[in-house]
C-alpha cells in the first residue's frame, strides 16, 4: 500500500525513520528545543540528572514531534500523547489519526524514531558495549537458540550480535506496545551475516512469525538499531531514513516548521552508514 496524506516521503515510502545526534544540542538550542515540547515532557525533563540523558530525552522527544509532523502538517508542538495500559505511547491529540505508527528510542550518542501511516512500527539503538557482562546477560536475555548462535559467533563479533538481538527484541516489544512487560527471551531471532534477519519463535501473543519483518543496521560503528514492521514479507527499500539536523529540529522549534519540511524531502538519506552523525557522535 502506497503511504497517504505523508508530508515530504519519497515516493513509495511506507516507514520513515529520522535519527539525530543528541550530542549537538547545546545552549541555545536546548532552550529552542524545550519550546516544542508539552508540559508534561518538560516535567520529565526537569527530573533528569544527567546532562547527557537529558539531551537524548529533549533531542527525541523534539525529533518524534516534527517527524509526525512530516506526516500530517500539524506543527510539531502541538502534538499531544498518552500512554496505552500497556505503557506505548499514543497520540491523543489534536487528531487521533489511528492508522499513524510510531516509535523512538534514545541512547548515547543517538536517538531514532520510526513513523509510518500504514505499518505498525517498533524501534530500538543500543550502543554496542563490549565491556557487558555476557555471560550474566546472555542466558537471561538470549533464547536457548540465540545463545548457541551467539556461542558459535567469532569472539570479535559477540558484543555486536548481542546487542543486536537485543534491539531486535526491544524493536518488536515495542511494535507490540509491551515493552519490558514480556520477558525478551521469549522471543527467539534467526540472525546471519548477510541475510535479513527473522523471527524464530515467538509467544502467541505475537502472533505467526510471518506477520513480521526485521531489519539490522548499524546508523554508526557504535549502534546496534533494528526496525520491526508488522507487515509479511516487508521490502525495506521502503524504508526511508532520514538524518535530521540540531539546526532543522531548532527552526522547527523557532516556527519555520513549513520551510524546513519542504527542505527536508531533498535531505533524505538512504543509507544511513553515510551520516554525519555517524562522523559526530561516538
Ligand atoms: C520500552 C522499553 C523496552 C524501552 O527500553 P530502553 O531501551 O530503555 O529505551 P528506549 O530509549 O529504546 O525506548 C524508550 C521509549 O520507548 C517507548 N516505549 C515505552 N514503553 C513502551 C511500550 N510499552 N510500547 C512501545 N513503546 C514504548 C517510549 O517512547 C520511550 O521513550 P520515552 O519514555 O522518552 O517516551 C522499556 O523502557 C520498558 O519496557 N519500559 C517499561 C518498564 C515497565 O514496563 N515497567 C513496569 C513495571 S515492571
Amino acid at each position: 500500500m502506497e503511504s497517504s496524506g505523508t508530508v515530504g516521503s519519497g515516493r513509495g515510502t511506507s516507514v520513515v525513520v529520522s535519527f539525530a545526534c543528541p550530542d549537538e544540542a547545546t545552549g541555545i538550542s536546548t532552550a529552542a528545543l524545550t519550546r516544542l515540547l508539552d508540559a508534561s515532557e518538560r516535567a520529565r525533563l526537569t527530573r533528569i540528572v544527567s546532562a547527557a540523558v537529558s539531551r537524548q530525552f529533549l533531542v527525541a522527544h523534539a525529533l518524534l514531534r516534527v517527524s509526525l509532523s512530516r506526516h500530517l502538517a500539524i506543527p510539531p508542538a502541538e502534538w499531544r500523547f498518552a500512554r496505552s495500559h500497556t505503557g506505548r505511547p499514543v497520540i491523543s491529540g489534536p487528531v487521533e489519526p489511528t492508522s499513524l505508527s510510531f516509535s523512538l528510542t534514545h541512547t548515547s550518542g543517538l536517538v531514532m524514531c520510526a513513523v509510518s501511516d500504514d505499518h505498525t512500527v517498533g524501534i530500538d539503538a543500543e550502543r554496542i558495549d563490549a565491556e557487558a557482562n555476557f555471560a550474566l546477560l546472555v542466558p537471561q536475555v538470549l533464547s536457548p537458540h540465540e545463545a548457541s548462535l551467539w556461542t558459535a559467533a567469532d569472539v570479535s563479533s559477540r558484543a555486536k550480535r548481542f546487542h543486536q538481538l537485543w534491539a531486535l527484541k526491544e524493536s518488536l516489544l515495542k511494535a507490540a506496545g509491551l515493552g519490558l512487560r514480556m520477558a525478551p527471551s521469549r522471543i527467539s531471532f534467526e540472525l546471519a551475516e548477510g541475510s535479513p534477519p527473522s523471527a524464530e519463535r515467538l509467544p502467541e501473543e505475537l502472533g505467526s512469525v510471518d506477520d513480521w519483518s526485521f531489519f539490522v543496521s548499524e546508523p554508526t560503528p557504535a549502534h546496534a538499531c533494528a526496525l520491526a514492521v508488522k507487515a509479511p514479507s516487508f521490502d525495506f527499500a521502503r524504508v526511508e531514513w532520514r538524518e535530521v539536523s540540531t539546526e532543522e529540529l531548532v527552526e522547527s522549534a523557532l516556527g519555520r516548521f513549513d520551510e524546513v519540511v519542504l527542505a527536508g524531502a531533498a535531505h533524505a538519506s538512504v543509507n544511513p552508514t553515510n551520516s554525519r552523525v555517524a562522523d559526530r557522535c561516538l
